[in-house]
């Protein structure tokens, strides 16, 4: 499959501080042009000096007032439909109803905290956005296609689209980082020649260039899920998915990845987090999915963990 990491080789050529590791308070300069169908999606240097972190949206110091819009803090057009649950109903065989009627929509660039208690059927939405599950009613679309109307051989192609990390990192014990990294892209066919600048690009995107021959077991938490996460970008995901990601991590090793995470969406690449992680998600002020008990409680932009006042 060379279309893999053909696709855009600059993509995940970033600044990253010299340590390797991403710095905290990080004003990152994005590329100029990251996205893989650039023709059809807006330049999106609109952010591009606006300070992150525990700020106020962008919106304050962008160039024009936006007027009557939503007050979604990027003022970007209105972007391309990356992922739509229409209707979803999913019970499993158990008969547990975990998601009851669900209809979320995310356009291409955005970045989105999927909240709510445990049991609140988060990691449902994104089984079913592997294409792990099926809905049991409604459908599921990616990049347009109805997951459940794909062919069995399809569904490899499919899942290419996306980059998926865990609470748990899931990975190869035996491998170093690189190897990793690299076996990512050897399991879906790219050609050998491409793999070795790719996982380099990656790495330099997580910063762990100098720990990219270590063991699993030689890496603290942090670098761990860092590991995971230049994994999941290497073959270029449009969607990118974290399940509880921090999960595991101290308060600041989690600021750190959440860093990461909103870097590789600026990058171009759509975001869907699932946390419980309360403090991030009021600091960061991007848009908030609640889910309670199956159903889509609030859908809000620019939004606090809890619903405010
Ligand atoms: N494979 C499964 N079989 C039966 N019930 C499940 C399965 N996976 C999840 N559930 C149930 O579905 C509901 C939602 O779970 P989940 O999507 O994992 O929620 P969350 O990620 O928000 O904690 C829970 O009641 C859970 O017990
Ligand atoms: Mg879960």
């Amino acid at each position: 499959m060379d279309t893999v990491s053909a696709d855009t080789p600059e993509q995940i050529q970033l600044p990253i501080g010299p340590s390797g590791a991403p710095e905290m308070p990080a004003q990152v300069t994005p590329p100029p042009s990251t996205e893989p169908e650039a023709s059809d999606k807006p330049a999106q240097s609109a952010r591009a000096g606006a300070p992150r972190g525990a700020t106020p949206p962008a919106a304050a110091s962008a160039p024009r007032p936006a007027p009557a819009a939503p007050a979604r803090s990027e003022d970007r057009i209105p972007a391309r439909i990356v992922l739509a649950l229409q209707g979803v109903t999913k019970s499993y065989p158990n008969g547990r109803v975990a998601l009851r009627g669900v209809d979320l929509t995310v356009p291409d660039g955005d970045f989105v905290f999927l909240v709510g208690p445990s049991g609140a059927g988060k990691s449902t939405v994104i089984k079913l956005l592997i294409r792990e599950e099926i809905p049991t009613k409604g459908s599921v679309l990616l990049d347009g296609r109805d997951l459940a109307r794909i062919k069995r051989r399809e569904v490899p192609k499919i899942r290419r689209k996306i980059g998926i990390v865990f609470q748990d990192f899931k990975l190869l014990p035996n491998l170093t980082v690189r190897q990793n990294v690299a076996f990512a892209l050897e399991v879906i066919g790219t050609p050998h020649r491409e793999i070795a600048s790719a996982v380099d690009r990656s790495l330099r995107v997580v910063g762990l260039v100098n720990q990219a021959d270590q063991l699993p077991s030689q890496l603290s938490g942090g670098e761990q899920q860092r590991t995971a996460i230049a994994r999941a970008l290497v073959h270029n995901p449009r969607l990118f998915i974290a399940d509880e990601p921090t999960g595991n991590l101290d308060p600041l090793i989690s600021w750190e990845i959440i860093q990461l995470l909103l870097r590789i969406n600026e990058m171009g690449v759509t975001v869907l987090m699932a946390t419980h992680n309360a403090e991030v998600v009021t600091a960061v002020r991007k848009r908030v999915v609640a889910l309670e008990d199956g159903r889509i409680v609030r859908d809000q932009t620019a939004a606090a963990y809890e619903r405010e006042a």
